[in-house]
């Protein structure tokens, strides 16, 4: 048997599942053993949402909803690899999501997808996902340090990106612990080939975060864990 990939949204829907499959293969291969990591489309299905959760985005765009509808379903599917029924997961007043009981996670979406991670215990984490495309280059000083601007100039593409992600991720693993709203330059990160990083909470000497990078043809994405020294 022949396959069709004369019809544009078959060949849409099929560039689709190979960016999500590398993308959740990606994910699995960053996180470290113990949390489950679960990568979807962001068009997610409102009426599948828990009456609580709806509270947060009732008044939202629909696109905002049903990237809030993805984000809570890619958590309950995370949370269902570590054994647990679908639960509620409400936003808080902060918009952190509060997780269940001895569970933590995070969650990020952007315009091809929503990432989802859960791990058990008391353990503090941050997943970011981001476009695959540069950083804006007016963004740069904002997102930046001097420092990591320096190392910058020798690097190309999409670095100043993987910083913006990895700061992302890291503010929302950092939050759980500290819950300090961060600027960017109150973070320094320190990238290294094998897709590792560490991050310097400038004004938290007393945190100690690391974490993973990955980059794939469509998505820059980063996982940081946060810890008390
Ligand atoms: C939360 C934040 C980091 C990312 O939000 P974003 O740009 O919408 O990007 P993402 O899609 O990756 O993340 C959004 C998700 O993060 C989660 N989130 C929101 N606030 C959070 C917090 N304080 N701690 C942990 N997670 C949080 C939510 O699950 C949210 O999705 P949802 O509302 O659909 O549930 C950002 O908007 C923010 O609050 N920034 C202020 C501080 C900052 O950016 N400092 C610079 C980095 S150090």
């Amino acid at each position: 048997m022949r396959w069709r990939l004369d019809s544009r949204p078959m060949e849409a829907s099929l560039a689709k599942a190979v960016g999500f499959e590398r993308l959740q293969a990606m994910a699995e291969g960053m996180v470290p053993r113990g949390v489950a990591v679960v990568c979807r489309d962001p068009d997610g299905d409102v009426g599948a949402l828990f009456a609580e959760e709806r509270l947060a985005i009732g008044r939202a765009v629909p696109r905002r909803q049903a990237e809030f509808a993805a984000g809570r379903m890619a958590a309950r599917e995370a949370l269902g690899m570590l054994g647990q029924p679908p639960l509620c997961i409400p936003a808080g007043a902060d918009r952190a999501p509060v997780w269940p009981q001895g569970f933590a996670g995070s969650i990020s979406h952007c315009r091809g997808a929503v990432v989802a991670a859960a791990v058990r215990g008391g353990s503090h984490i941050g997943i970011d996902v981001e476009e695959a495309v540069p950083l804006e280059d007016e963004l740069w000083d904002t997102v930046c340090t001097p420092k990591e601007l320096e190392w910058l100039k020798a690097q190309g593409g999409l670095w100043a990106k993987v910083i913006f992600s990895a700061k992302e991720a890291v503010y929302k693993a950092q939050y759980s612990i500290a819950g300090r709203v961060l600027e960017f330059s109150e973070v320094e990160l320190t990238l290294d080939q094998a897709g590792c990083f560490s991050a310097r909470v400038l004004v938290d000497s007393a945190l100690a975060v690391e974490g993973r990078f990955g980059i794939s043809d469509d998505f820059v994405l980063s996982f940081a864990r946060a810890r008390r020294l």
